[in-house]
C-alpha cells in the first residue's frame, strides 16, 4: 500500500457525528494499552499521527483518519483498563456496539492482542459481536518483539486455543520491529476491496 496523504478527520462518539463520504472503512480494536494507536502509525509511516501513550485508556472516542482520500482508519477506544472512570466504562460498551451496528462503510475490524496474554472475557465478547454483526475479522497479535522466536508458536496456540480460532487465523506483527506490517496490509486491502 502505497501512503499518499494522511489526515485526521474527526472524534466521535454518536453515529450522528460520524464523517460522512461513505468511504471504506476499517476499525482497529483491542484491549486498552494492546497497541493499536501504534499499529496505526506503523502502518502509515507516521510516528505520531494517531496519539499513543504509556497510559491505558487514552483513547475515550472514536477517533477516523482519511487515507489517500480512499479510505478510512479508526482508532477505537481499548477496553479493559481498570482505572477508566465508571463512566467511561459504561458507556464504551453502547458506543461500539452501535458503531459496529450502524456504520454502513465499514469494511472489517482488525482484532488486536498481545502475544504476552491469553485472551480475557472482554476479546472473547469482542469476537462474539463482530460474528454478530457479521463484520470481517483480521485478528492480529502485535508486541511480537516482547517474546523469543523460539517462545512465539507456543503463544499463538494458546491464544488461538482461547479464541476458538485457527493459529493460521492470526497474523503476527510489531510496531517495533515493524515486522508483519506487509501482512496486515495485505489484509486490510483485501477487505477494503470486498
Ligand atoms: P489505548 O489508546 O490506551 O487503548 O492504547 P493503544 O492500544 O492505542 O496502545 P498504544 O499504541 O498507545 O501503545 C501502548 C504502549 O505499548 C506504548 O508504550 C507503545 O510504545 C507500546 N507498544 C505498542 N506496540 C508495540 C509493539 O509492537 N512492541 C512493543 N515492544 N511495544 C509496543
Ligand atoms: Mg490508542
Amino acid at each position: 500500500m502505497q501512503i499518499k496523504s494522511t489526515a485526521f478527520l474527526k472524534s466521535a462518539v454518536h453515529p450522528e457525528h460520524y464523517p460522512e463520504g461513505g468511504m471504506p472503512e476499517i476499525a482497529f480494536a483491542g484491549r486498552s494499552n494492546v497497541g493499536k494507536s501504534s499499529m496505526i502509525n506503523c502502518l502509515l509511516n507516521r510516528r505520531a499521527l494517531v496519539r499513543t501513550s504509556s497510559t491505558p485508556g487514552r483513547t475515550q472516542l472514536l477517533n477516523f483518519f482519511t487515507i489517500n482520500d480512499a479510505f478510512n482508519l479508526v482508532d477505537l477506544p481499548g477496553y479493559g483498563f481498570a482505572k477508566v472512570p465508571l463512566a467511561v466504562k459504561r458507556s464504551w460498551g453502547p458506543m461500539i456496539r452501535t458503531y459496529l451496528e450502524k456504520r454502513r462503510n465499514l469494511r472489517g475490524v482488525v482484532l488486536i492482542l498481545d502475544i504476552r496474554r491469553i485472551p480475557g472475557e472482554e476479546d472473547l465478547q469482542f469476537l462474539d459481536w463482530l460474528e454478530e454483526y457479521q463484520i470481517p475479522t483480521i485478528a492480529v497479535i502485535t508486541k511480537a518483539d516482547k517474546v523469543t522466536r523460539g517462545q512465539r508458536r507456543e503463544h499463538v496456540r494458546k491464544i488461538a486455543a482461547a479464541c476458538g480460532l485457527p493459529e493460521d487465523a492470526f497474523t503476527l506483527f510489531s510496531a517495533t520491529s515493524r515486522e508483519g506490517r506487509a501482512d496486515v496490509w495485505e489484509r486490510v486491502a483485501q477487505a477494503l476491496d470486498s
